[in-house]
């Protein structure tokens, strides 16, 4: 102390140091996170979710690694294909600046196979699951070389893949033409096990289905294989067998693969061919978020205590292009996923956009949120309006966002769904553009300040029921089950008409169709009074959970209160309401402003709707189908008890295992999107939602 106070050099140097130290520890970022997927059957859908490198294709239910007829474009025989999950996972860190030692990522994957082989041909040559540092398929890797490697490149640590493979051919170094083998950098296996003494045959006369496990656990540094035969391909998955057909110890991935690393399949058939067919993927990882590396930062910080100042411009510098190197690294092919979804949006020019909205100024500014900015412009080409989302640069997760946004908004139709319009991408930077909504958000409307007219009942009305038939569609009518996950009033949006549209999608995540919920990464998101008491115990956003927040966004609306406004007492508007409704006085919830301006009536069905949805029990609350009907008064309303029930945890019944949802799916037809959904008169929506 006395120390520094006599040198102010020592000061500054410490100051900075003090400032180095805050800057690691966010830097350093690196917390878990758990990714899960269930994949499969597979449609046309994954080619979204996966790589599919050419001739690898997705037909008849499976991910077809070798192609599975021949065609012009290629035939059986002499190919290799590869099928990637486009999720790229930080799979390690290093030594981190606190002290903490190199850390690893865990991870548990199973599949179905079926490897199919011509009658009384022999079959050749084999399907692995690969850890890859890019979604490429190394050239001339057909043969022997399994997808996985080349002539020239077999061996080289540069590779940076490490396999399972399923080898039904015998080459150099293999025990028999059944085994499986784990690859690092080569098809030269570490490890083999032939599995013709475990009564498997990969490649069998005639159809056989295969479940195939592979987990790696960080802890022991080992990779354990195990596989089971699943006599039915539609049958249940068997069980996992209690010892691993292959186990490698003191496998550190960490010297093997890229820090930044993909999975999937590789797969190659020779002079003899096989089908190398996988129908169901499961994947879990624990890996780290792509958080700053600390290894870099903790180099500058000890060289730059005499540089003080300087080096905190440099390091700024180095932050900066690093960032940006990063992203361009995150998704090396942004434009060829993009180009790969199905009715391509449009791509606008960088200039253009910057031309429609002042060079993105402050005054066109429409809204803020955790995601990005979002702009008002005018395009020059046809003065028409729009609002552009403007991901954030330096948020880590930005091309995530941006492609889960895309992706999904993409394939939405349903005229109470904000329009996209197209996307741009520009040096880092990441843009959405959608139609622009004159009348902006609701929220603003709801809380116009005192002077205002208040909004009216019958507006009122059909916005409520235009949210619910967007999330009835987006629940169950549209093929993929899409939970919104943000719905709040600053995310509904109002056309000229106000009729709503349901805006920022940031949150959505598609999900797939066998699953009912979408597992947090990142623990509960949304807002505050909108939020499902049961997400804070599983942190998973389901349907439950958006008609949860629908109730919230109907009682704001109904009430012209904030879902988490404190009234009388009482913590949250729906705890207020409910107390009203015990007291058979519900209809003093109604908004004041409205006077006798409102339907007794329909406020009524309404307020008792908004209270069933509140259920804390998320098993018993109503389902958007039923919530549809309630609106348009073709079915009574629920029985609501005097007293909200009370939250139990854990719920009664599985929370987002409801088989009823699941049967209430229907698939839509492209035909039956265009006769109902792209009804051009009220194909409105805008962008200006992050509020
Ligand atoms: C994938 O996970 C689901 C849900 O846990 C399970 O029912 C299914 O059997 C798994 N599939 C495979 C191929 O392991
Ligand atoms: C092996 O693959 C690499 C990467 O695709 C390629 O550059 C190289 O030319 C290939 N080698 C041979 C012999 O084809
Ligand atoms: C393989 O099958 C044979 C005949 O069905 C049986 O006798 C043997 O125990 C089986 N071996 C294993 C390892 O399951």
């Amino acid at each position: 102390m006395r120390q520094l106070k006599a040198n102010p050099t020592a000061a500054a140097v410490a100051a900075v140091a003090a400032f180095f130290c805050c800057f690691l520890a966010i830097a350093e970022g690196g917390k878990l996170e758990t990714f899960s997927g269930s994949y499969g059957p597979f449609d046309e859908t994954h080619y979204q979710i996966f790589e599919v490198e050419k001739p690898a294709t997705i037909t008849n239910g499976a991910l077809q690694v070798t192609p599975d007829s021949a065609s012009a474009d290629f035939n059986l025989y002499n190919n290799s294909g590869r099928v990637l999950h486009r999720r790229r996972f930080k799979l390690w860190e290093e030594e981190g600046a606190a002290g903490g030692g190199a850390r690893l990522a865990s991870f548990s994957t199973s599949f179905l196979i079926n490897i199919y082989r011509p009658t009384n041909a022999t079959p050749g040559e084999g399907l692995a699951f690969v850890i890859a540092p890019d979604l490429n398929l190394p050239a001339n890797s057909s043969g022997q070389f399994l997808g996985l490697t080349n002539a020239s490149s077999d061996g080289n640590p540069a590779n940076q893949v490490v396999a399972v493979e399923l080898d039904t051919a015998r080459q150099g170094g293999d025990p028999d033409d059944n085994h499986v083998g784990i690859d690092v950098n080569s098809i030269r296996s570490i490890r083999t096990e032939s599995l013709t003494p475990h009564n498997i045959t990969l490649a069998p006369m005639g159809a056989r289905f295969y479940n195939v496990w592979v987990d790696y656990d960080f802890a022991t540094l080992t990779m354990n294989v195990f596989i089971a035969e699943q006599p039915l391909k539609t049958g249940p998955t068997p069980r996992k067998p209690d010892s691993p057909i292959l186990s490698a110890p003191n496998l550190n991935l960490m010297n093997h693969v890229n820090q930044y690393s993909y999975f999937g399949f590789a797969a190659s058939t020779g002079h003899n061919t096989q089908l190398n067919c996988v129908l169901r993927w499961n994947l879990t990882v624990t890996s780290f978020s792509e958080g700053g590396n600390g290894k870099w930062l903790k180099i500058g910080l000890g060289a730059g205590i005499p540089g003080g100042l300087l080096l905190l411009i440099v390091a700024v510098g180095l932050v900066r292009y690093y960032n940006k190197r990063r992203i361009e690294k995150t998704y090396p092919r942004l434009k060829e996923r993009i180009i790969t979804l199905s009715d391509t949006p449009q791509e606008f020019h960088y200039s253009a956009l910057k031309k429609a909205t002042n060079s993105f100024d402050e005054k066109n500014k429409l809204g803020q949120g955790g995601y990005g900015v979002v702009y008002k412009g005018v395009l020059a080409k046809d003065n028409s309006e729009i609002a552009v989302k403007c991901f954030s640069r330096e948020s880590v997760q930005g091309q995530d966002d941006f492609l889960a946004e895309l992706t999904i908004i993409n394939r939405l139709r349903h005229k109470h769904l904000v329009k996209l319009l197209g996307w741009c991408h520009k040096n880092g930077k990441l843009l959405l553009v959608y139609e622009y909504m004159p009348n902006g958000s609701l929220d603003k409307h709801l809380f116009a300040g005192p002077k205002a007219d208040p909004l009216g009942w019958a507006l009122r009305y059909k916005i409520i029921s235009g949210v619910a038939s967007a999330l009835q569609y987006l629940h169950n009518e549209y093929e993929q089950k899409v939970v919104h996950r943000d719905l709040k009033a600053s995310n509904i949006m109002l056309d000229s008409n106000f009729n709503a549209r349901l805006g920022d999608f940031g949150l959505a995540r598609a999900l797939d169709n066998e699953k009912t919920s979408y597992v947090e990464a990142e623990g509960v998101l949304g807002t505050m009074g909108y939020i499902a008491p049961e997400c804070f115990h599983t942190g998973k956003a389901t349907q439950q959970s958006d008609v949860y927040a629908f109730a919230a966004v109907l009682l704001e609306i109904v009430c012209g209160q904030r879902p988490g406004a404190k009234i009388a007492g009482f913590n949250l508007l729906v705890d207020w309401v409910w107390s009203l409704h015990r007291d058979g006085r519900l209809l003093e919830a109604v908004d004041q402003r409205l006077g006798d301006a409102y339907v007794a009536e329909e406020a009524y069905r309404l307020l008792l709707l908004g209270l069933a949805c509140s259920h804390p029990i998320a098993s018993e609350r109503p389902k958007t189908q039923a919530i549809v009907q309630i609106i348009a008064g073709t079915v009574v309303g629920p029985i609501v008890p005097p007293f909200k029930p009370s939250f139990v945890w854990p719920a009664s019944r599985p929370l987002g295992l409801d088989s009823d949802s699941v049967e209430e799916t229907t698939t839509m037809t492209s035909s039956q999107f265009g006769s109902q959904y792209l009804s051009r008169e009220s194909y409105t929506s805008d962008g200006n939602s992050l509020v």
